[in-house]
């Protein structure tokens, strides 16, 4: 019953890396059609390397992963098939994580990824009616100066990036080692988000909002542990894209009981739903609702409040906003 007032509102995405969409069927035919060579025979066995005990554990396959990605085409396939999993699942807006250094490091041209991503954007939008933003991240375990690099490269695409963010290997790479980076892209009127608070201490959320200046926190469940910063980002209605099931794959939480979603709203946070790597992590966004639904009993009131927060977190203007809002009202109306 609830799970489906979940599948039937519409819904927005704040935190996906396209790149965790990769599914291992599609990993694997890329791979066939560019003749990479993968470690896995088939695509169970991709399937059964998907055990994590950490952050680091999962990022080492991510990075591995995305090597089949090279040509534009694969690019277009990849995010076209999370979109057509948007439609399915009513996400009618979402804001995609790319990770450039992940693929020109490995020769793939700036061009390339962005031609393959921007044609599937532009045809979920006219196809399927969904909206997007491009957000670029920054890969944290890389120097400022390869990040002050990938920024160069993107500006004849400023038209096309949202923003940037900062994620990857979060231990011993506070966001203070990108300060400067994050300040020019302020000043090129780029929006700022970062990952801070996944296996990192609150001390890294606070570099996050002093340093970065962000406009959302990604994660953010260690910032629980600072009572006078969860007091700072509920009187700034800073929100934080949460991961449910990402953060019981990367052991932040031992059990899906236990995860802080209901204690966030609580305290009056602006906590929303994401999927984060939904190709490794077993689940879309509405899985990620049904977790909760199944785990800590997330009542209606609580899932239209995080929906609705989704929408009001977003990038979209104010008009774009209520519009969504109106539209979640109808539905979660119509079922009461
Ligand atoms: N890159 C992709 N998923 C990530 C996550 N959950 N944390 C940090 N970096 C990531
Ligand atoms: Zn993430």
């Amino acid at each position: 019953m609830l799970k489906n007032l979940v599948n039937a509102l519409p819904k927005a995405e704040l935190h996906i890396h396209i790149e965790g969409s990769l599914e291992p069927e599609t990993m694997f035919r890329l791979a066939q059609r560019n003749q990479v060579k993968l470690p896995y025979p088939d695509v169970q066995s991709i399937h059964d390397a998907y055990q994590f005990r950490c952050l680091q554990d999962f990022l080492d396959l991510y990075y591995q992963g995305m090597s089949v990605l090279l040509r534009e085409e694969d690019f277009h396939d990849l995010t076209w098939e999370y979109l057509c999993k948007c439609h399915e699942q009513n996400v009618v807006h979402t804001e995609i994580f790319f990770d450039p250094q992940g693929h020109t490091s490995r020769g793939v041209a700036f061009e390339t990824i962005m031609q393959g991503i921007c044609s599937a954007l532009d045809r979920a939008e006219s196809e399927l009616g969904i909206s997007s933003h491009l957000i670029m991240c920054f890969l944290r375990h890389l120097d400022q100066q390869d990040a002050f690099r990938t920024l160069e490269a993107s500006l004849p695409w400023r038209e096309r990036i949202l923003g940037v963010g900062l994620d990857s290997s979060e231990r011993g790479h506070p966001p203070s080692k990108f300060r400067d980076v994050f300040e020019r892209s302020a000043q090129l009127g780029f929006k700022r988000v970062a990952h801070a608070g996944e296996e990192g201490p609150p001390a890294y959320v606070h570099e996050a909002l002093n340093l970065l200046t962000v406009n959302r926190i990604d994660h953010g469940n260690r910032a629980l542990e600072d009572p006078s910063l969860v007091q700072h980002l509920v009187e700034s209605g800073m929100p934080l894209t949460v991961c449910p099931q990402s953060n019981l794959r990367l052991a932040v939480i031992k059990d899906m009981c236990d995860h802080p979603i209901r204690d966030m709203l609580q305290a009056g946070l602006k906590a929303t739903v994401n999927s984060d790597d939904p190709a490794y992590f077993g689940g879309y966004l509405n899985e990620n609702f049904h977790a909760l639904i199944d785990a800590v009993d997330l009542n209606k009131e609580e899932i239209v409040r995080l929906v609705k927060n989704s929408f009001e977190a977003s990038f979209l203007s104010a008009e774009q906003i209520s519009g969504h809002l109106a539209a979640v009202d109808k539905i979660a109306g119509a079922s009461s």
